[in-house]
């Protein structure tokens, strides 16, 4: 899997978001160099970065979607609930890989994997927020506590 690059069409044209998922792109093409360079200390950065990207900002999109009231919410939470168990996953056959080899095999399919859901998951699903993002800006002050900047 190759560097994947910031696209235009990625973005929500709302940075706080849009920051955070380039600061994740970072992350992911981190892991696709720690894994095929078998940079084990990298990888466990990578899925401590992973962890921290599911606490902060699935949280934060998840507390926009519902202030401005996103009518797929459900589906897009459980989309980060199927992140959350595949990233799990895919941390527990790197820890049980036996020898260098098949570590650094299960350090490429988790790096590949990122990749792919990363550019699928923003792609997919966070572009559907987009046109709902507006709405942050008509919330009363007290449940619009974003950046101004942001919108
Ligand atoms: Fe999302
Ligand atoms: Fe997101």
């Amino acid at each position: 899997m190759a560097i994947v690059a910031w696209r235009e069409q990625m973005s929500l044209n709302y940075l706080p978001l849009d920051q955070e998922h380039q600061a994740f792109l970072k992350v992911v093409n981190y892991s696709i160099t720690a894994a095929h360079a078998g940079d084990f200390d990298g990888m466990e950065r990578v899925f401590e970065a992973c962890y921290d990207y599911v606490r902060n900002h699935f949280s934060h999109e998840e507390d926009i979607m519902e202030r401005i009231s996103f009518p797929d919410m459900k589906a897009h939470m459980q989309a980060h609930r199927t992140f959350i168990k595949n990233i799990s996953e895919f941390r527990q056959k790197y820890e049980k890989a036996a020898t260098p080899v098949k570590k650094k095999e299960a350090a490429v399919k988790t790096a590949d994997f990122l990749s792919l859901w990363l550019i699928g998951h923003i792609l997919s699903r966070d572009k559907l927020l987009k046109p709902y993002l507006v709405r942050l800006r008509n919330l009363p002050p007290r449940m619009n506590y974003d950046s101004p900047l942001g919108v």
